[in-house]
């Protein structure tokens, strides 16, 4: 048969009845009713329920006989309405059928190791074994193809509206700190030494901004050896941007645009602009995270004074310490069990807090194991403090500040889970600005950069805490969180050489180690460079917002598992010894010696 595709699987309707047409794709399921054959015929357009009968022509419907759940098979013949009680309404194209004249099987199939259909119910290590099956799922197939959509209008939006340009940076290359591990690539003619794969492209945007390339544009694959939680790829796409001459505010004005136009064109949903704005500061002492989650209440009351001058010791003590005392008052609170209760303070102990002390506020007294430590005026303090109305509960948290923000920041939205708070339907937005621009690490026993060591600190604040307490320099660093989700950061750069090479040292590396790791961006700052700053959006990120998916692998192809692997290829995977040689490498230890 000589055929060429005249429509897709998904393309016919009641106008094309009585034309004579080609489709071609995978057999989805296949029914014999008393010598009259169906086939649902699937492309990643849809399905057309194809018709084989003997009166039209035999030689196809002997070989349609043959025809097994996802062989690939290309059909001619004419399009026809559906008898009545065949009409299938959920399909679009559920009113027609095709009578086949032709058929050409054009490769058979093994029968698939599970009913793709019902992929649902399937391991998902089965699945990613077999990724290419999984993806000829409709929803895998509407995932990548609204992936795409995205995509596209991203690029649209900045090149078009915004002046921006792309620019295609080296992924084979030298370290970008970004907080995370790097993957190393070994030189064969360097004998010993080593690329890095970009963690992300910041030093190469900052560089074409000293070249006069304002305004870049990469969509851009990124490369993290880091822990694998929730919403983490070790490869991943961010949308990358650098702006000259520029300020915050104008950033903030431009990415909530496209924010805008990407919620509209994707997925019909109008986002509100501008979105709020709340210092770190803030959003810590409200909500305990530095991505707050704005679709509901419960936020946090200190009452570190209070909770100093009460009996009891597991408060007063920390306060003493320099620790701090904070309550998430829950409306209706008390109708929680002792058992929900026990329930939540193993909750809060997976983020570090020693116990949970609670309050419920009953008609008229307290209910409390700590009700005793608190004076009548400590009690009313307390309730006017924490807004506690008769059948509300407290729960308090005593620790030093980052065990607090955690605990309470974490059962904030294990609480709103729990209680049904959250509106689904609700994108919520926030900018998150004035991050410290130094964490101290304790693993390391030294200051880290928060974001990156080359964001612009806060000046007035490196002049006044310099060397002395670094912990309280603030950076001109932001993040922009949906739902509580971290979904970019970036920051105004440091442009000048002398405040760069000051934040090295703040970062104790020696003057050997700014030479040997960024001697090129020292150099090249001594050249001219503007005033410039920039951001990157996590783009798979927000693909798992306009696909309401938790699985950060529903949004990418090929994804890989919380082990870094991919179980379809079986990446990562040993190498031939000569191979090895030639990268002058020896290995330690196989995989399964370690
Ligand atoms: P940052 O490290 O904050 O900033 O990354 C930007 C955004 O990328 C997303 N993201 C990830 N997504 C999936 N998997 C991961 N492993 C992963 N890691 C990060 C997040 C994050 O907000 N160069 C700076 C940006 C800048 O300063 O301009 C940077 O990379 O949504
Ligand atoms: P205890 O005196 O240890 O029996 O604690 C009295 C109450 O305080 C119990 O409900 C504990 O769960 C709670 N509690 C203990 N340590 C803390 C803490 N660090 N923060 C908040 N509550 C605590």
């Amino acid at each position: 048969m000589e055929w060429i595709r005249s429509h897709y699987c998904g393309d016919l309707r009641i106008s094309n009845v009585g034309s004579e047409v080609t489709l071609a794709g995978w057999c989805q399921t296949r029914r014999d009713h008393g010598g009259v054959i169906f086939v649902d015929l699937r492309d990643y357009t849809g399905l057309t329920q194809v018709v084989f009968k003997l009166e039209i022509n035999e030689d196809a419907h002997q070989e349609a006989d043959r025809i097994r759940g996802e062989f690939v098979l290309a059909v001619r013949g004419k399009v026809a309405h559906r008898i009545e009680g065949n009409v299938n309404p959920k399909l679009p194209t559920g009113e027609i059928e095709v009578l086949v004249e032709t058929l050409e099987i054009l490769n058979p199939s093994q029968t698939p190791p599970y009913v793709l259909e019902n992929r649902e119910g399937v391991d998902e290590k089965h699945r990613l074994t077999h990724r290419f099956l999984d993806l000829r799922h409709p929803t895998l197939q509407n995932n990548l193809m609204l992936r795409s959509k995205a995509m596209q209008v991203v690029r649209n939006y900045f090149t078009q509206e915004h002046r921006f340009f792309e620019v295609e940076t080296p992924i084979l290359t030298k370290s970008t700190p970004e907080g995370a591990r790097d993957y190393l690539v070994p030189s064969r003619v360097s004998p010993g030494q080593f690329y890095a794969l970009p963690q992300s492209p910041q030093i190469f945007k900052q560089l074409l901004m000293i070249s006069g390339y304002d305004r870049y544009l990469q969509i851009a694959r990124c490369f993290r050896d880091e822990d694998l939680r929730g919403n983490r790829q070790p490869e991943f796409t961010q949308i990358d941007l650098e702006w000259s001459f520029t300020r915050p505010e104008e950033i903030f004005g431009i990415i909530e645009g496209m924010f805008a136009q990407l919620f509209q064109e994707t997925i019909g949903v109008e986002v509100e602009t501008p979105f709020p704005r709340m210092t770190y500061h803030e959003a810590m002492e409200r909500f305990g995270s530095d991505a707050p989650d704005l679709r509901f209440g419960l936020e946090l009351t200190d009452i570190s004074d209070i909770a100093g001058e009460c009996e009891l010791k597991v408060f007063s003590e920390v306060i003493a310490k320099g620790g701090s005392v904070k309550a998430i008052c829950v409306p209706k609170g008390a109708e929680l069990s002792r058992k929900d209760l026990d329930n939540l303070t193993d909750f809060a102990r997976i983020y570090g807090a020693k116990g949970m002390a609670w309050i419920k506020r009953n008609p008229d007294s307290w209910q409390s194991p700590i009700a005793k430590f608190f004076t009548a005026e400590q009690q009313q303090a307390l309730e006017e403090r924490v807004g506690l109305g008769i059948g509300d509960l407290v729960l308090f948290c005593a620790d030093q500040p980052k065990i607090v923000y955690d605990t309470l920041g974490n059962l904030r939205k294990e609480l709103a889970r729990r209680r049904n708070l959250i509106d689904d339907s609700m994108y919520r937005f926030v900018w998150i600005t004035d991050f410290p621009l130094f964490e101290y690490s304790e693993t390391d026993k030294r200051w880290a950069a928060t974001h990156h060591p080359f964001t612009m600190p806060n000046l007035e604040d490196l002049e006044q805490f310099g060397e002395s307490d670094p912990g309280k320099i603030r950076s001109v660093a932001y993040d922009v969180a949906l739902n509580g989700v971290e979904v970019g950061g970036g920051s105004i750069r440091i442009h000048r050489e002398d405040i760069q090479n000051r934040v090295f040292h703040l970062l104790k590396l020696s003057d050997e180690e700014i030479a040997s790791k960024f001697g090129f961006l020292m150099n090249a700052l001594s050249y001219g460079a503007p005033p410039h700053g920039g951001i990157a959006l996590g783009f798979d990120r927000i693909m798992m917002f306009l696909l309401q998916t938790d699985s950060i692998r529903d949004v990418i192809a090929f994804p890989k598992t919380q082990k870094a692997s991919c179980l379809m290829t079986e990446a990562p995977s040993d190498v031939d010894t000569a191979q090895l040689d030639e990268l002058h490498i020896r290995v330690k230890a196989s995989a399964q010696q370690a």
